[in-house]
C-alpha cells in the first residue's frame, strides 16, 4: 500500500500547551489534556511518488509552497527516516477548519498527516506511535489522534505520547469572532513567551499544578472543578503571553465580552467555562443538557457551533482518497 487517506479533527485544551522543552524533538514543557471534537476535520491522502524529486502539497485544492509546504517536507523526512523508505509524496489536504483563525487546524492536519504517512510508508499504525509521530509536526497534533480526552505527558521522545483519559460527557460551544489569519504563530509566541515573559516559570509550574487537578476532577467526574481549572488555565496562558516584549495579544475586545457573558450565564445558573487559543476565538465548555442555551446566549458574538467529543484519526478507505 503506498497511498493512504486518513481524517482527523482538531482539538481544545482545557489544560493547555504552551512552550517546548525541545523543539527539534518537540517536547513540551507541560503535559496538556484537550478535547477532540466532532466537526470542523482535515482528510488527508498520502501516495508515494518514487519517480518524483520532491514532495508536493495541496490544501483545499491550492498547491502549497513556502512555510506550509516547508512544514510538511520536514514532517516527510521524519517519516523516510523512520521508515526507511526514500519515497517522495505527494500530500493532497481538505481542511474544515477555518485555517489559522486559534481553532487549531495544525493539530486536525498533522495528525491525519501522521496516519496517512504511516500507513503508505509502512509505520506502526497504533495510536501510541501516530501520536508520538505526529508531535513532530505539531505539538497539539498529539493529542488529536486520540478520541474524546487526552492528556498528553511532557515525557522524553519515546513517552511523550497522548493518551485517552475518561472525562465526563460535555459540549464545547465554539464561538467564531473571526476566521482571519492569526497575527503571530503559536510556534513564535511561544518562543517569545519562553525569552521575554517574567511570568513564564509561574505557568509551567501552575500549569504542572492543573493537570493534576484535571487529571483527579475527571476522575471524580466534578464538571464544576473542570470547569474552573479550564478557564483559568486559559486566562493564565494569555497573562503571561500579553506580559511578552514586545507584547502579543491574541484576545480581542469581542473575546474579553465573551469570557463576560460566560460569567454572567454562570451567575444566573447556567453552568459554563471558557476557553481560548492563540486566536480571538472562545469556547465554551457546558453540560450536554445547557449546550444549547449556552449557544443561544453566545450567537450575537460570531457564529457558534456545539461540539461533542469526537473521534480519534482514522483511516478512510480508497475510495474517500482526494
Ligand atoms: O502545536 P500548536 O502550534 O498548534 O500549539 C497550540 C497551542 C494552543 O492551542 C494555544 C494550546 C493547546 O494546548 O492546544
Amino acid at each position: 500500500m503506498t497511498k493512504a487517506t486518513a481524517r482527523a479533527y482538531p482539538n481544545i485544551a482545557l489544560v493547555k500547551y504552551w512552550g517546548k522543552r525541545d523543539s527539534t524533538l518537540m517536547l513540551p514543557l507541560t503535559g496538556s489534556m484537550s478535547m477532540t471534537l466532532d466537526d470542523f476535520p482535515t482528510t488527508t491522502t498520502v501516495e508515494r511518488a518514487p519517480d518524483a524529486t520532491t514532495d508536493t502539497f495541496e490544501l483545499n485544492g491550492e498547491v502549497m509552497g513556502g512555510e506550509p509546504l516547508r512544514r510538511v517536507i520536514a514532517f516527510l523526512d521524519i517519516v523516510r527516516a523512520r521508515s526507511g523508505v526514500n519515497d517522495h509524496a505527494s500530500v493532497r489536504s481538505k481542511n474544515e477548519v477555518p485555517t489559522a483563525a486559534g481553532l487549531a487546524s495544525s493539530a486536525s492536519g498533522f495528525a491525519a498527516l501522521a496516519l496517512a504517512a504511516s500507513k503508505a510508508y509502512g509505520l506502526p499504525l497504533d495510536p501510541a506511535e501516530v501520536s508520538r509521530l505526529a508531535r513532530r509536526g505539531s505539538g497539539s497534533a498529539t493529542r488529536s489522534v486520540i478520541p474524546r480526552f487526552a492528556v498528553w505527558r511532557a515525557g522524553d521522545d519515546e513517552t511523550s505520547i497522548a493518551v485517552p483519559i475518561e472525562a465526563p460527557d460535555m459540549r464545547m460551544i465554539v464561538v467564531v469572532v473571526d476566521a482571519g489569519g492569526k497575527e503571530i504563530s503559536s510556534r513564535e509566541a511561544m518562543k517569545r513567551t519562553a525569552l521575554t515573559s517574567p511570568f513564564h516559570d509561574a505557568w509551567v509550574t501552575s500549569t504542572e499544578q492543573a493537570l493534576e487537578s484535571m487529571i483527579d476532577s475527571c476522575a471524580d467526574q466534578d464538571f464544576t472543578r473542570i470547569g474552573r481549572i479550564t478557564e483559568t488555565n486559559a486566562l493564565r496562558m494569555h497573562a503571561t503571553i500579553q506580559a511578552c516584549d514586545p507584547p502579543i495579544r491574541y484576545l480581542s475586545p469581542q473575546s474579553v465580552a465573551i469570557f463576560d457573558r460566560v460569567r454572567s450565564l454562570r451567575d444566573s445558573g447556567i453552568e459554563t467555562y471558557a476557553t481560548a487559543d492563540a486566536g480571538p476565538n472562545v469556547v465554551a465548555i457546558a453540560r450536554p443538557e445547557d449546550a444549547e442555551a449556552v449557544a443561544k446566549a453566545l450567537a450575537e458574538f460570531g457564529s457558534v457551533r456545539v461540539m461533542a467529543p469526537g473521534p480519534g484519526a482514522e483511516l478512510l478507505s480508497d475510495s474517500e482518497a482526494l
